[in-house]
């Protein structure tokens, strides 16, 4: 057997149990609060989505998790369990043994992470030479295999070419393979097809959910892009001002939705079934300053449904079935969730 298929994971069961894990930046203009409390477990071989609009802590909570964070001006609170072993209070050392081994991250633009300089045959042997100690003709072997998993054609000629003689989809498949070099148990896919074109898009997605399955490796896939996780996940996560607002197996997500947050992501998707003219409804407003996010519901600003209780109590998380969390004092289907729904239009009354 391969170093590589020695590499595969069979368990089953709890890989990462994130509890209340805050990040906070001090900056000049106050403190940032990144992410606020967020807790929820991902599970061997399981495919995690974790959506919402640009600036409301995706990132920085997946950051948070693999402890790849700036170490200075940063507030950290709470814990990430990696198979029962507290990552947060871990040595620099130990996290470097965990990165790429066990934990890998792709990000949205491969330039930033490639090395211009570097031959990709050599970039994508030298975390299996430092990480699994194989010699340079094992590590040769596994290299082409993994070139040829993550489609790239004419494989052999790769190794000796340099990032910037590829194209943007090419450069993602090689980030890819990068990733999946040491048989991580989960990968991190931040934004990974945002810089592409959509046939590329759906190519690579395509690719990623495919290793995952064959690899049962866990996927934690972050995007703005509610339409991106809906065919390639199993949980979604509903992220607003650094915090969870709904959490929710994907299928039970769209079809029973509750917060309003995630009703206008949902309907800022385009559907094939609009007739052409339809126009795309986008969130009116901004995301809120996460300096001084506003009193009582972060989304009440920007909310048809606001009420003053709205401005002024925090929604705690409630369960509206079990594994279906969500913060809102009026959610999708609510008496006062109708009647705005009526007033705006969308509903005839009595229905
Ligand atoms: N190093 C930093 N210092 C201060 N604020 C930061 C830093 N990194 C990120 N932020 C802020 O944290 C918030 C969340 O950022 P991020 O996780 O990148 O959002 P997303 O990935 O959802 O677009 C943003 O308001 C961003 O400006
Ligand atoms: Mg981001």
């Amino acid at each position: 057997m391969s170093t590589l298929q020695t590499a595969v994971r069979r368990e089953t069961g709890t890989l990462l149990e994130i509890e209340d894990l805050a990040t906070h930046f001090a900056t000049p203009g106050g403190v940032v609060r990144a992410v606020d409390g967020v807790t929820f477990s991902l599970d061997h071989g399981q495919r995690l989505g974790i959506v919402g609009e640009s600036g409301c802590g995706k990132t920085i909570l997946s950051r948070s998790i693999m402890g790849l964070l700036p170490r200075r001006n940063v507030i950290r609170k709470g814990s990430v369990l990696f198979e029962g072993t507290e990552l947060t209070t871990m040595s620099l050392k130990d996290r470097q043994k965990i990165w790429g081994a066990e934990m890998a991250m792709i990000f949205q633009d491969p330039m930033t992470s490639l090395n211009p300089v570097m031959k990709i045959g050599k970039q994508l042997a030298e975390p299996l030479r430092i990480h699994l100690g194989s010699t340079r003709e094992n590590a040769q072997e596994i290299v082409l295999k993994l070139l040829q998993d993550v489609g790239i054609p004419e494989p052999e000629k790769r190794l000796e070419q340099y990032a910037h003689e590829l194209s943007g989809g090419m450069r993602q498949r090689i980030m890819i393979a990068m990733a999946l070099a040491c048989g991580p148990s989960v990968l991190f896919a931040d934004e990974p097809t945002t810089a592409l074109d959509v046939t590329v898009q759906a190519q690579i997605l395509d690719l990623i959910e495919d290793q995952c399955r064959e690899r049962e490796m866990a996927l934690v896939l972050v995007t703005h892009d509610l339409g991106v996780v809906a065919g390639h996940t199993d949980q979604i996560i509903v992220m607003y001002a650094g915090k969870i607002v709904e959490i929710a197996p994907t299928a039970t997500l769209f079809s029973k939705m509750k917060m309003p947050y995630t009703e206008a992501l949902f309907q800022s998707i385009p559907k094939l079934a609009d007739p052409s003219h339809t126009r795309l409804t986008t969130i009116g407003g901004r995301p809120p300053n996460l300096v001084a996010p506003p009193d009582g519901c972060s989304f009440s600003p920007r909310c048809p449904y606001a009420t003053d209780t709205c401005t002024k109590v925090e929604p705690e998380l409630q369960q509206a079935e079990p594994g279906h969390l969500f913060a809102c004092h009026y959610p999708v289907g609510s008496d006062r969730w109708n009647e705005v729904q009526v007033s705006l239009g969308r509903r005839s009354g009595g229905h």
